[in-house]
């Protein structure tokens, strides 16, 4: 039998077996010599064991390859979504020397970094541009994510209206990334997110959505035609100056063995120390851990704090005390509620989750319970402190001091503080606020205030000073001295004594 030339073009073993298959004479009379000896089914065995060898090859090459160029620094990395997680990463990539190219829908953070601008307070212009310099640029083009070795995922994960999940960036990310994924590269989700994501989501959409029929590799068994996933948490603390990132160990879970080791390879040239864990939702599960261990603290010295103020306890000094036990004490300080991206956020995609089990997270509710309640706290305070100068928050003056959601960072994604503004006003207070970080706070996804940053003198014209954010940059002994009234929400104003001040 002569297989004709079409069919043993670039040695393309599947359809040569195909071609034996549907061409085979019964008799083996007509057969070459080799497939005489063997007889057609031995054939088509020997042929798919060479093929089986030979694609096994190429695909431990593809690992040992990319291995390589991780390693020797010449990986391409693809950071998709630049913003508080994705940015800072991108450049820490570019500093030790990787070429790196950052993804995100945004055209304006797009130009904004072509123009060797920053739109992060923390990131300066100068280190864009030493970034620029060393090869970093920004793209709103997917095609380029073919020439990726690594895409690490930084897209954000918010709740929906009914605080729930909404995963569409990582899936309209996804719908992105498939038609342009190439064998041999490594996917990595670091959106925080709830066990499961990676390899319910994510993955079932890089699949079926490839143009290349690829899917991810699973338990090792390594085919040419397979790309890596692993999942790895942002553990981001935005202001912490004390702990340098590098030295923040990075949790990673690789969907196989392969995918941990190259993940780990990858994060290892810029973290100090990672951390494997068995799989992708393993190491979901730890960033909620991580993250509700948070939430649920911080609900539990909220509570005492109310409990205290009515015994005319000071909580922030009992907790210094507390925390001078050398052992099983972990401070932490209660506030006019929680903010930020994630501790507000995160510890619901778990009791999403948990509801198909049927399982109920009583500690994540009944912390979310007491967390939301304390903006509606700060504001009684409010009202309780001008009733005892004889005056209603019914048009009183108050300047809200700090609008980010924790101070010396300019970060107001779910910030107690636009709550704060919003019950104010409805009471029919004048409201003003100050905040070196924000000039003006326009319109978010659920406010729409439209104000302009009050300078920060003449505090006796307001009624009520109420501090929300304790900014290092204010003058708290000033403040305290001009102003008629201060709530303090934060203890910012510890170690002043005045009877101008509440504290709440
Ligand atoms: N900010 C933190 O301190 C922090 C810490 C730990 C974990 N995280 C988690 O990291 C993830 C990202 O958070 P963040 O704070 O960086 O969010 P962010 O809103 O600052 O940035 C996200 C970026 O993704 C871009 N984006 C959205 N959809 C996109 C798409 N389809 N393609 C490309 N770009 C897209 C947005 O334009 C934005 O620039 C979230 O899951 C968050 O929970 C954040």
């Amino acid at each position: 039998m002569l297989i004709p030339a079409h069919v043993t073009k670039g040695i393309n073993i599947p359809s040569i077996l195909d071609y034996i298959r549907n061409h085979c004479p019964k008799s083996t009379a007509k057969m070459p010599f080799v497939s005489r000896l063997f007889g057609p089914a031995a054939l088509a065995s020997m042929l798919k064991f060479v093929w089986k060898c030979m694609t096994t090859q190429l695909a431990s090459s593809l690992f040992s390859e990319l291995k390589g160029r991780v390693e020797s620094r010449k990986a391409k990395v693809g950071i998709i979504g630049l913003g508080y997680v994705g940015l800072p990463l991108a450049l820490l990539y570019s500093e030790q020397k990787f070429p790196v190219t950052g993804f995100d829908i945004d055209q304006r953070k797009v130009n904004t970094l072509a123009n060797g601008g920053s739109y992060i307070f923390r990131i300066s212009p100068e280190e864009i541009q030493s970034a620029k310099g060393s090869g970093f640029t920004a793209t709103s083009d997917y095609s380029a994510i073919t020439q990726m070795d690594a895409i690490i995922i930084c897209v954000p994960t918010p709740l929906n209206e009914y605080h729930e999940p909404d995963l569409s960036y990582i899936t309209n990310t996804a719908h992105a990334v498939a038609p342009h994924l190439r064998a041999g590269q490594i996917v990595v989700l670091e959106s925080t997110t709830y066990p499961g994501t990676t390899e319910e989501v994510l993955i079932p959409i890089l699949e079926k959505e490839n143009r290349a029929g690829l899917t991810a590799s699973r338990n090792g068994a390594a085919t040419d035609k397979q790309f890596w996933v692993a999942f790895s948490p942002e553990r981001e603390d935005p202001g912490n100056t004390q702990v340098a990132r590098q030295d923040i160990p990075k949790v990673i879970g690789g969907l196989d063995a392969q995918a941990s080791e190259i993940a780990a390879a990858f994060y290892g040239s810029i973290f100090r120390r990672t951390v494997l864990v068995s799989s992708p939702a393993a190491a979901e599960m730890t960033k909620l851990l991580e993250n509700i261990y948070r939430c649920v603290n911080i609900a539990l010295v909220n509570e005492l704090k109310m409990l205290c103020l009515r015994m005319n306890l000071n909580i922030w000094e009992i907790i210094d005390a507390a925390a001078t036990k050398p052992f099983g004490f972990h401070a932490f300080y209660p506030g006019p509620g929680l903010g930020g991206h994630c501790i507000p956020v995160d510890p619901f995609y778990l009791s999403w989750k948990a509801k198909e089990f049927d399982f109920r997270t009583k500690f994540i509710e009944l912390a979310g319970e007491v967390n939301v309640a304390m903006p509606y706290h700060v504001i009684a305070a409010t009202i309780g402190a001008l009733n005892r100068h004889k005056k209603a928050l019914n048009g009183a003056k108050v300047l809200v001091l700090g609008v980010a959601y924790k101070k010396d960072i300019d970060d107001l994604r779910e910030s107690p503080a636009l709550t704060i503004i919003e019950l104010l006003q409805k009471e029919g207070a004048q409201v003003s606020y100050n905040d070196p970080y924000f000039p003006f706070v326009g319109r978010g996804r659920k406010y729409d205030l439209q104000m302009k940053c009050a300078p920060l003198d003449n505090f006796g014209q307001y009624d009520c000073v109420l501090i929300v954010t304790d900014h290092s940059d204010y003058d708290y002994k000033k403040i305290v001295n001009q102003a008629q009234l201060v709530v303090d929400s934060r203890n910012a104003t510890r170690g002043i004594k005045s009877e101008k001040i509440v504290h709440c």
